[in-house]
């Protein structure tokens, strides 16, 4: 197969430093909200991010859903004792990235996650779809399972001991919140010389919080 040849163009945009929000959390709020504007194809999920995690043997990624983002960082659900949830449990240092191809731009996060309050996750859990609750507790994300049927099976028995009832949330199921501590944003160019600006926290000073004190500067793409 020759993938050689694959590579496309970025003309849409350009970014210089003038345009940069002073935090990145801002500035990823304005990229989100054009991202979404933007026409795209219906199947573009503009909230999907790669979720990479590692422990000392071992690097993993996987696709995951921003389900909120604040001045706090950027928060994901998910079962606390999948094999993400483990890692992130011996080493809570994780990285995200956003790529949105119809505006040519990508978003690489870094920081550092903790379990979001279990006020957060029981609000998120019972704003699912009854069906995707049931999932989500039948499901013992990332172990082995004998067969889909065995996982079907639990599924309605969960939903005959809860019938008509509110499904509990189960303690192993719930929100992580990512506080970052870098954030880059890149723009695609003609010619490969695109536009990259990162943002890192400094230092925080007694009267500052850290999460005020960004330092930006651009980088060679
Ligand atoms: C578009 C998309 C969205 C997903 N969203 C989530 C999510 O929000 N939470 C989650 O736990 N898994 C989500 N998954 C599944 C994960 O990619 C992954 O398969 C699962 O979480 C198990 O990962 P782990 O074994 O590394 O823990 C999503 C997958 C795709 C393709």
């Amino acid at each position: 197969m020759d993938l050689e040849n694959l590579r496309r163009s970025y003309e849409e945009s350009s970014l210089v430093s003038a345009d940069l929000a002073q935090s990145p959390i801002q500035q990823f709020e304005t990229w989100f909200q054009f991202a979404r504007e933007t026409p795209a194809p219906d199947w573009l999920e503009i909230n999907a991010m790669t979720l990479a995690t590692a422990v000392d043997d071992r690097v993993s990624a996987r696709i995951v859903l921003l389900k909120q983002f604040s001045a706090s960082g950027f928060v994901f659900f998910t079962n606390y004792d999948s094999d993400k949830g483990q890692q992130l449990a011996e080493n809570p240092l994780a990285s995200l990235v956003f790529y949105w191809p119809h505006v040519e731009r990508q978003v690489r996060i870094e920081g550092q996650v903790s379990k979001t309050n279990s006020e957060t996750s029981d609000h998120y859990f019972h704003a699912r779809p009854r069906g995707s609750q049931l999932g989500a507790v039948a499901s013992p994300q990332s172990r082995s399972i004998a067969s889909r049927e065995e996982l079907v099976e639990a599924t309605m028995q969960i939903a005959a001991q809860n019938e008509g009832g509110e499904i509990p949330r189960p303690d192993y199921w719930g929100g992580f919140l990512l506080k970052p501590n870098r954030m880059e944003f890149w723009q695609g160019r003609p010619s490969r010389l695109h536009d990259r600006f990162v943002y890192e926290i400094e230092e925080a000073t007694d009267d500052q919080a850290a999460s005020e004190n960004w330092s930006m500067r651009r980088l060679a793409p």
